[in-house]
């Protein structure tokens, strides 16, 4: 069943136009990943899905839903979650305290609401198990400032997981980590429940190769190639770009 689908996508930006005419259908459960180089529209995308951006032309749907309109929270509310290339955690707050607020904005309950102790353990708890699966356990207490960049970017994922969502944007999540970083990442992100529908945005190819269902390729805004990694890796277009340019991608094909 088609999750989120994206119906003739355009989006100009003044004169410039940063996506042509993108339709793309990703199903209950896919894991699609977005590349392209520098340029193309994979961050302009995204933002049309999240909501960050309203598309000059052309609609988003989510389950059926007709989202185009809709602001980033009403998405999210109902599912669609996201992590961008920027920084996006409150600096000041410690990393417990970071996810703690996403899980509790999440569950709607205003601090003062806080009528029992149940509840109160039970946002605990959440933010616990998340902190946990990211490997930033032992970092709870410790300003989101003062952590690694890498961990930063882990703990970016950490806020958006705390919404449970149904399906995840990720636009470079393991941009700006070390190798051992990226490799952590990218077995945390092979580890999420096969239910999650994912799109990623992701320049390392052995990541993309290795956790998505489907690739497809921009190209100045618009889509060269879709199709399985076997298929976009021999698509002679995606060959053309990126051989030469990329050690990397080169490998893969
Ligand atoms: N808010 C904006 N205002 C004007 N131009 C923009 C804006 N956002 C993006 N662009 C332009 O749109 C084009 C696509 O940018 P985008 O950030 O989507 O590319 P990208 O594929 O994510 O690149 P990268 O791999 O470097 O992250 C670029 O030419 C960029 O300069
Ligand atoms: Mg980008």
């Amino acid at each position: 069943m088609t999750q989120l689908k994206a119906d003739h996508l355009h989006k100009d930006f003044g004169g410039l136009t940063a996506l042509v005419d993108v339709t793309l259908e990703v199903k209950s459960g896919e894991r699609r990943a977005i590349i392209g180089p520098n340029g193309a529209g994979k961050t302009t995308f995204f933002k049309l899905l999240a909501g960050e951006h309203i598309p000059t032309s052309g609609r988003v749907y989510f389950d059926g839903q007709d989202i185009t309109h809709l602001p980033v929270h009403a998405r999210a509310n109902l599912g669609l979650s996201h992590t961008f290339q920027r920084n996006n955690l409150f600096f000041d707050l410690t990393v417990f305290e970071n996810v703690r607020l996403a899980v509790q904005h999440h569950r709607r309950l205003a601090w003062q609401m806080f009528k029992s102790a149940g509840s109160y353990q039970a946002i605990n708890e959440e933010t616990e198990k998340i902190l946990s699966q990211l490997g930033l356990s032992d970092h709870r207490q410790q300003l989101a400032r003062h952590l690694a960049y890498g961990q930063q970017r882990s703990l970016e994922v950490a806020l958006a997981l705390a919404t449970e969502p149904r399906a995840l944007l990720l636009d470079e999540p393991t941009a700006g980590m070390s190798p051992a970083e990226t490799a952590e990442m990218a077995k945390f992100i092979e580890s999420l429940p096969r239910s999650l529908t994912m799109l990623i945005v992701e320049h390392d190819m052995d990541v993309v190769f290795s956790l998505a269902d489907r690739i497809t390729a921009l190209h100045y805004g618009q889509v060269i190639a879709e199709g399985s990694p076997e298929e976009v890796r021999s698509n002679p277009m995606v060959q053309e770009i990126y051989l030469g340019t990329q050690s990397a991608v080169k490998r893969h094909l």
